[in-house]
């Protein structure tokens, strides 16, 4: 493959240095302010703290001259017009909420990226033939609502007003009323899908959220395939009883089901069979939680992610069915619902290879590695050719105030990211 050069006006190096790591430092400070109080970063999905960081990205962009809208599921737009206002736009972004006592890095390193990227070619005189869209989605993080991806799925027209009235978080609220509760109408879901023939590309930038990188010591990851997620949620019935009274023999125990329900399926996912799955047991509530109560409920969520779709299916099969029969031995009532199924993507290969010649045009060392994670740019793909670009993460760790990502490995992140729109404006 030829690695064709940059186009010369793009103002771009091999070797050189563009984007600032000291601003982009001073967004990730700004953004990271942001949150509610707790271990680490606390940005849920629909809440005020969310919106609030939106508003402040918005500032941003509106600064850099853009015009800036905010769509009906709450993602922030940021249009810059290009030369020819005929062509469709090429997006980048990413999103702005965490999880709970969630990292600084995760999502909101690929919208101050984005934001740097629009800064350094307003700097340079750089107006693109295409017009640009820098994307803040709402609601990326699954923590809340079981289901990732609500901000990007809505754009790609993949979630409806039906789907906001069945989502609930742990508190019962709804995803119609936790969205009502911050200015957005539910009914109006639809308005916020995006029209393809509006649109040429999109890429993300976002951190690895894994160890490859850094065991490998490079500093750029170009994704081909995004990790697959089958998501369920159990209720497990027992009898609530005395602990004192009731002898082990009489027990109905929906803690005791629960934990061989944890352990089957790390086991299932561990086995040949199933080798490459990952099955984990993250939210675990138990009623009445008291210590003198045999727990007679335990409600838990399975996350099993692969990319292969198959085993990802037939490993959530295998631990319902397993999990099924624990709790027929343990006179348990169980009840199970798909609260989220999403399918493996294979990145388009022309896009991907774009990000590739990027890399390399700047001399940046890079590997193509799959995403363990889940992306907006998986759901995007679904209507829009899309691309992904990693940084590393410090040994690996996401979703945990011990996130880490220099600003000098995103500044250099953010270089391949404008790397990327240049070639795509030339050739698309
Ligand atoms: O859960 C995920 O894969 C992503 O962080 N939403
Ligand atoms: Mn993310
Ligand atoms: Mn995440």
């Amino acid at each position: 493959m030829t690695l064709s050069a940059l186009p010369p006006s793009s103002g771009l190096a091999a070797g050189e240095r563009r984007c600032d790591e000291r601003r982009i430092a001073e967004m990730l400070d700004a953004i990271a302010a942001i949150s509610d109080a707790g271990e680490g970063i606390n940005r849920i999905a629909y809440t005020a703290t969310e919106r609030r960081a939106h508003a402040l990205v918005a500032g941003w962009l509106r600064d850099l001259g853009a015009r800036v809208s905010v769509d009906a599921v709450g993602n922030t737009l940021a249009e810059f017009a290009g030369t020819d206002p005929t062509l469709g736009a090429l997006g980048t972004g990413s999103h702005l909420d965490s999880v709970p006592e969630g990292g600084a890095f995760d999502g909101v390193a690929g919208v101050v990226a984005a934001i740097e990227v629009m800064r350094t070619l307003a700097e340079d005189g750089r107006r693109l033939r295409h017009p640009l869209r820098v994307i803040a989605f709402a609601a990326e993080e699954g923590a809340r609502f079981g289901q990732a991806c609500l901000g990007s799925k809505a754009a790609a027209g993949l979630l409806g007003t039906a789907d906001a009235h069945e989502l609930r978080d742990l508190d019962g609220i709804s995803l119609a009323d936790a969205m009502s509760g911050v200015g957005f109408d539910p009914e109006r879901m639809g308005d916020a899908a995006w029209d393809p023939r509006e649109w040429s590309a999109f890429v993300e930038l976002h951190i690895e959220q894994g160890r490859v990188l850094e065991t490998e010591a490079i500093g750029i990851g170009i994704v081909d395939v995004i990790s697959g997620s089958t998501r369920l949620r159990m209720d497990l019935a027992g009898r609530p009883s005395h602990t004192g009274g009731t002898p082990m023999d009489l027990r109905a125990d929906a803690l005791a089901a629960a934990a061989e329900v944890v352990l089957l399926a790390e086991r299932l996912a561990n086995d040949a069979r199933h080798r490459g799955t990952r099955a984990t047991v993250g939210q675990l509530t138990v009623k009445p939680n008291a210590v003198t109560t045999i727990p007679g409920h335990v409600r838990l969520t399975v996350d099993v992610r692969d990319v292969d779709s198959d085993r990802q299916r037939e490993t959530a099969r295998d631990i319902v069915r397993e999990a099924s029969d624990v709790c027929a031995r343990r006179g348990i009532g169980m009840t199970m619902r798909v609260i989220g199924d999403i399918s493996p993507v294979v990145l388009p290969v022309r896009l991907r290879d774009i990000t590739i010649r990027a890399a390399a045009a700047l001399g940046r060392p890079y590997r193509v590695l799959v995403s363990g994670a889940s992306h907006d740019a998986q759901m995007i793909n679904d209507i829009i050719p899309s691309a992904m670009i990693f940084v590393p993460s410090r040994n690996g760790i996401s979703h945990d105030c011990a996130e880490w990502t220099s600003s000098s490995q995103i500044a250099d992140g953010a270089d391949v990211l404008r790397a990327s729109l240049e070639l795509l404006d030339r050739e698309r």
